[in-house]
């Protein structure tokens, strides 16, 4: 179970950023007061628009960053205070932490496999299951850098899972691959929320959110504005799909920024 509790993330700016972002403040809100359980056996989808907050608060989750305000804990394990019991109970997939491209997916499998103290026998076995069912295996011995994008991020994928953690974070699994890929992932995180696993992923995009999630929460400029299924939020917005769900409160709360 993830528990967030009024997190606040609070970046500083550079004034190499504030030009980027045009923007006099020195500071950016990235994500503002932002609460939300994710149990075992659920898919809960944090959707929203590029920029939103959704990377920063999985990586405050991940213990990666230290929240501004506010506390997150994780199978009651504190992210501050017990970051190592933490770290032991997820496996986080995020675009942005890249494997090295110099080693082969079966290296690195293997090498995350010791640091996380799985012993050998247990690597072998979640490899040979994993790789199969990614279809890795023809290319667990390539390097990492001539593999296709959707190799590398299946590669990545069965890595974060090497040590059976009972928490999945994935920011947004499935952006920049095929639909064949895509669905091999989405069918994956089905698998993992049957054993009992608390699934938390990121996304951008609706269907997948409709598709896959048992609970949506959508965050605008850093906050949450809607939660629960998709038919309560469609109750509560009063539409007929995601989208137009979501414009409805984009309409809403994305005045207030200005
Ligand atoms: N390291 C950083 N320093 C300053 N601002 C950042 C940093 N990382 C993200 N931001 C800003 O915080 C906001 C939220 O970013 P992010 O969490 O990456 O959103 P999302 O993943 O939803 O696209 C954006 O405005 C982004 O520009
Ligand atoms: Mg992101």
């Amino acid at each position: 179970m993830i528990q967030i509790n009024k997190l606040t993330k609070i970046y500083k700016l550079t004034k190499k950023q504030m030009l980027e972002q045009k923007t006099k403040k020195d500071i950016k809100r990235a994500v503002d007061n932002l609460s939300l359980v994710a149990r075992p056996g659920e898919i809960y989808g944090l959707l929203g628009p590029n920029g939103a907050g959704k990377t920063t608060a999985l990586r405050c989750i991940a213990t990666l960053l230290k929240p501004t305000e506010g506390s997150i804990s994780v199978n009651g394990y504190d992210t501050i205070r017990d970051s190592d019991d933490v770290r032991r109970e997820i496996g986080f997939l995020t675009n942005e932490i890249k494997l090295d491209p110099q080693f082969s997916p079966k290296y690195m499998f293997n090498f995350f496999g010791k640091l996380h103290k799985v012993d050998e026998e247990t690597i072998e076995e979640r490899r040979e299951k994993l790789f199969s069912y990614f279809e890795i295996k023809d290319f667990e011995d390539k390097k990492i850098d001539e593999l296709s994008t959707g190799m590398k991020q299946k590669a990545s994928l069965a890595v974060s899972l090497v040590h059976d953690p009972k928490v999945i974070i994935f920011d947004e699994p499935t952006t920049g691959l095929d639909i064949v890929t895509a669905r091999s992932v989405t069918d994956y995180l089905r698998l993992l929320k049957e054993d009992g696993k608390t699934v938390l992923i990121s996304t951008h995009i609706m269907t997948e959110a409709e598709k896959l999630c048992d609970k949506i929460g959508i965050i605008i400029n850093g906050s949450m504005v809607s939660e629960g299924s998709l038919g309560e939020i469609l109750r509560k917005t009063n539409t007929k799909d995601l989208e137009d769900a979501f414009f409805e409160l984009y309409k809403i709360h994305n005045k207030e920024e200005e």
